[in-house]
């Protein structure tokens, strides 16, 4: 009888095990904006029946993570974020080539890394960067508009801007990257120690700042333009501003996680993410960057980059690590600290 019993439960153990070993897996880290995220793991598991276990983490983050779990790898594709952290994965050996049949497809800017990087990664949007403004706040105030970067360090503006940590925020580091690029090296950390003033708080994520100034919680977001497009989009009182200096940006990137263990369902994401009528999809999520499938539709509220003062972002030596860490650590060591 209890021969019986037992072979029962094994059996029925083996019965319920059984799906989750054949069925397929992903296991995503996802950079872009949750709503996104969510959109796209809905979309393919639709498509293709694979089961998708996601996490959202803003780019520096989720480099973190990856580094952290490189001896026993649990992601399988880093989909999103802004393209230096993937550069750097890729130089670090932390992602692994693949070239999907869909690469004929996408804008230049879109390959520039894949063969920089010898195909470890590749672009799947490009988004200038800014900041936004609430409009209520500043009508009540009496605020002075800015419209360039400089304009933010008015003594006006205490305590009154947002930016994320460049550490955890691709975001973040692209502001920081960018203010190098326009004003060299000693300007731009000149203007950010300048502006720590007037900052109340460095977040996590990128966007972040825009949705807290969205709220009226304050008054002044550093985020990427599509970033406050969405905000305005769904209603709020949002302004965006392309800096009057000009301003760089970011080709947000995918990349193949080396060691994956579901190497083909991560192929398949990249081919479908790749794809014009899924990046076409993105104006459901109020994702506003570019897509970087020529054939995919541009939303008409998406911020029109050609108008856009963009300085020419040296992507290979911002995205390299060395210069990368090398700029962390000289902000955690001479902006972060600073009283306000
Ligand atoms: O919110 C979307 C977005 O701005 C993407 O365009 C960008 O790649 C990503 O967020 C960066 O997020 P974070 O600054 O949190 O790394």
């Amino acid at each position: 009888m209890k021969i019986v019993k037992n072979l029962f439960l094994v059996s029925l153990l083996i019965l319920f095990a059984m799906p989750l070993y054949g069925a397929k897996r992903l296991t995503l880290y996802c950079s872009p904006q949750i709503e996104w995220c969510e959109l796209m793991v809905n979309e393919f598991e639709k498509r293709t029946g694979i089961r998708v276990k996601m996490t959202r983490k803003s780019s520096g983050e989720t480099l973190a993570q990856i580094k952290a779990e490189r001896t026993n790898p649990k992601g399988d594709v880093w989909w999103g974020g802004t393209g230096d952290p993937h550069l750097q994965a890729a130089e670090e050996g932390l992602t692994q080539a693949y070239t999907s049949p869909k690469m004929s497809e996408l804008h230049d800017w879109a390959k520039a890394p894949h063969s920089a990087t010898g195909g470890k990664t590749v672009g799947i949007y490009m988004g200038a960067l800014g900041y936004g403004y609430n409009t209520d706040i500043f009508a009540k105030r009496g605020l002075p508009e800015p419209k360039c970067w400089h304009d933010l360090l008015h003594s006006a503006y205490r305590d009154e801007i947002q930016v994320a940590n460049p550490n955890t925020s691709g975001t973040s580091y692209t502001t920081l990257a960018t203010l190098v690029q326009l004003l060299g090296e000693e300007g731009g950390f000149s203007f950010l120690k300048n502006m720590h003033k007037n900052i109340n708080q460095y977040t996590k994520s990128g966007s972040a700042p825009i949705k807290s100034a969205a709220r009226g919680e304050n008054a002044i977001g550093i985020v990427f333009i599509h970033d406050a497009v969405t905000q305005t989009v769904k209603g709020m009182p949002i302004k965006a501003v392309a800096p009057c200096e000009g301003t760089g940006y970011e080709i947000g990137s995918m990349s193949i996680i080396k060691g994956a263990r579901n190497l083909d369902s991560a192929k398949k994401w990249v081919d479908f993410a790749l794809t014009a009528d899924v990046q076409s999809l993105a104006v459901k999520a109020r994702a506003y960057q570019v897509p970087s499938n020529k054939g995919a539709t541009v939303p008409p509220e998406a911020p029109d980059v050609s108008s856009i003062k963009l300085i020419d972002y040296d992507h290979g030596k911002y995205g390299s690590k060395a210069e990368r860490t090398r700029l962390l650590a000289k902000w955690d060591r001479e902006v972060k600290v600073l009283p306000r």
